[in-house]
């Protein structure tokens, strides 16, 4: 019965959107990408067919989402890349933003040992040393096939010829001008000369990208982090007070890590290892909720939500506790992985009654992200896959602009915590094994997943959302490897989201049923709607090896194939 509900209210739902929200089904087979952007989309796929690869497409959308979709694509953040080879192996690349050398456990709280409201999230001491453009170098330079050059003048000609910008993106641009005027003193980026507004269908011209991008072609990662770029940034840093050094920038290096793999059922999930979250909370997941017939309860019952909040509670008790860099501490990645540990850790679910969080595990508290990252899927005619997610990590990051440079920097140190067991502005704090060091990793949500099954390639998928990452990748694999929707519908279909603390779960409240929340509520679930969650894009690979693309609703998002 439920499931029937739901699938009527899915149904229910489409309609209410009207179809414009709902976007077509795409399939291709030859090669898809999936992105925030319809530029960028548009940007990887003509990548694809020239013949680049996925990495290559990769590289490309990167620089064009920094173009096109400031509020999170970028050059002045950091991201993951999950990839895995038409040959069958796969690789991880963290390229996450690094505290800087003068930074200090204790750096955002004041003499008597407070934290500062703001100054981890926002303005030019919230900015970690980036890592997104040393990214890209390191993954073309591994396994690119078309030179730098194609893959970066795409974006130097959008930016210069300018980008028509999306209703969406125009009203992220004209929601944030006073923040844009308030951290970059004296400059006015982003905000049009006249003091108007943006409007949809207008021309957004980055001169000054163009001119720093024209950098990095010529230079590749030197063109960033040495030379003039680095001067126009290590400049903006003295102007404003900001402490991110040349020996930052130069310093600054990409890590190949070994990528988490973890088995649901026949299907091997390939994901990011600390200093994401994502790869093990995903294994923690789904080895949880195995042994529970999902497939027999149905999509979105009331006993599959009620399955898949109680992991989700278990499995953020656990972040909290235990994640940080690898490169710094030790992450127990293993024990955390354990399946008797897991089962154990679920015992004490009962489908009568919510379980408490305080029950779970008292006194620690899960770290927290703003929603404002984004992602992007793309496989190409041979089969190679790449899942990446990046971030400046609040929406347009730290909001301060590189002067005479055009791009934004992250504010992502508010990813650390800025003093163990105390509340950031979100109301969530962190614990030690994720404070502030010196050239160490922030602790990231952030979840690039690919999956396998058997020798084949089945699913790429990812999303921003910040701590809601995780459990948005969680639902849409769910969606598509055991209810058996296809990759669109598997994205579009309601989300919702438990983090552990605080005890309750946030549900987008257009998209579910009224009468839903109140069977849930009567089991003590303490529930509050909210706007949309995530933005997920998404890749199936179908029996006959065509590709399917699934680009969210919630957003701009394209899947474009050929
Ligand atoms: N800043 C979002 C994340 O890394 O999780």
């Amino acid at each position: 019965m439920n499931r029937i509900f739901s699938f009527i209210l899915l149904g229910l739902t489409i309609s209410a959107f009207g179809q414009q929200t709902i976007k077509p089904l795409v399939e291709a087979k030859n090669g898809m990408v999936v992105s925030t952007h319809p530029a960028a989309s548009q940007i990887g796929l003509d990548v694809l067919k020239k013949g680049g690869n996925a990495i290559d497409a990769a590289v490309a959308v990167n620089f064009a989402l920094a173009v096109c979709h400031p509020a999170a694509g970028n050059i002045g953040g950091g991201g993951f890349l999950v990839y895995r080879s038409a040959k069958g192996k796969a690789y991880t690349l963290d390229y996450r933003e690094m505290a800087p050398l003068a930074g200090s456990r204790d750096m955002y709280l004041d003499s008597t040992g407070k934290v500062i409201p703001g100054k981890s999230f926002v303005g030019i001491h919230s900015v970690g040393v980036p890592g997104a453009v040393a990214g890209m170098q390191a993954m073309h330079k591994r396994f690119g096939k078309l030179s730098w050059a194609e893959l970066v003048q795409p974006s130097i000609d959008l930016a210069r010829n300018g980008v028509v910008l999306t209703e969406k993106e125009a009203r992220g641009l004209n929601r944030n001008r006073t923040d844009f005027m308030r951290y970059n003193p004296g400059r006015a980026y982003m905000v049009k000369a006249d003091s108007t507004h943006w409007v949809p269908g207008e021309l957004f011209i980055q001169t000054d990208l163009a001119k720093t991008l024209e950098r990095i072609l010529a230079k590749k990662a030197r063109g960033f982090y040495q030379g003039e770029t680095a001067d126009l940034l290590v400049n903006e840093m003295q102007r404003q007070g900001g402490i991110i050094t040349h020996r930052d920038l130069k310093s600054y290096r990409a890590i190949w890590r070994k990528p988490l793999v973890s088995q649901f059922n026949q299907y091997s999930i390939i994901g990011m290892p600390p200093p994401s979250s994502g790869g093990l909370a995903i294994g923690q997941l789904f080895t949880m909720i195995k042994s529970y017939p999902l497939a027999r309860l149905g999509a979105q019952s009331d006993s599959t939500i009620q399955i898949m909040i109680e992991a989700e509670r278990r499995v953020y008790a656990d972040r909290a506790k235990w994640l940080g860099d690898p490169d710094f501490v030790k992450v127990p990645v293993k024990p955390l992985l354990d399946e008797a540990y897991l089962t154990q850790r679920m015992s004490s679910m009962q489908f009568v009654r919510a379980t408490k969080s305080s029950d779970v595990a008292a006194g620690e508290f899960p770290a927290y992200e703003s929603p404002e990252t984004t992602h992007y899927s793309i496989v190409d005619q041979d089969g190679n896959a790449v899942s990446i997610t990046t971030t400046l990590n609040n929406s347009y990051g730290s909001k301060v602009f590189v002067g005479g440079a055009g791009f934004l920097l992250n504010d992502e140190m508010d990813d650390f915590s800025a003093k163990a067991g105390v509340p950031n502005l979100y109301g969530l704090v962190g614990t030690k094994a994720n404070e502030i060091q010196p050239r160490k990793r922030m602790l990231s949500s952030m979840t690039p997943t690919i999956v396998t099954e058997g020798n084949r390639l089945k699913l790429v998928v990812g999303t921003p959302g910040g701590s809601t990452i995780i459990t948005s990748v969680f639902q849409v694999m769910l969606n598509s490897l055991v209810f058996g929707m296809n990759m669109q519908a598997a994205v579009e279909y309601p989300r919702f989201h438990h983090q552990w603390l605080p005890d309750l779960t946030r549900y987008e409240a257009k998209r579910f049923d009224e009468a839903q929340i109140g069977r849930l509520k009567s089991k003590m679930y303490e529930l509050t709607p909210s706007g949309n969650i995530g933005l997920v894009e998404g890749i199936l690979v179908l029996p006959d090896g065509k590709y399917q693309g699934g680009a969210d609703s919630r957003g701009d998002d394209t899947a474009l194939g050929y």
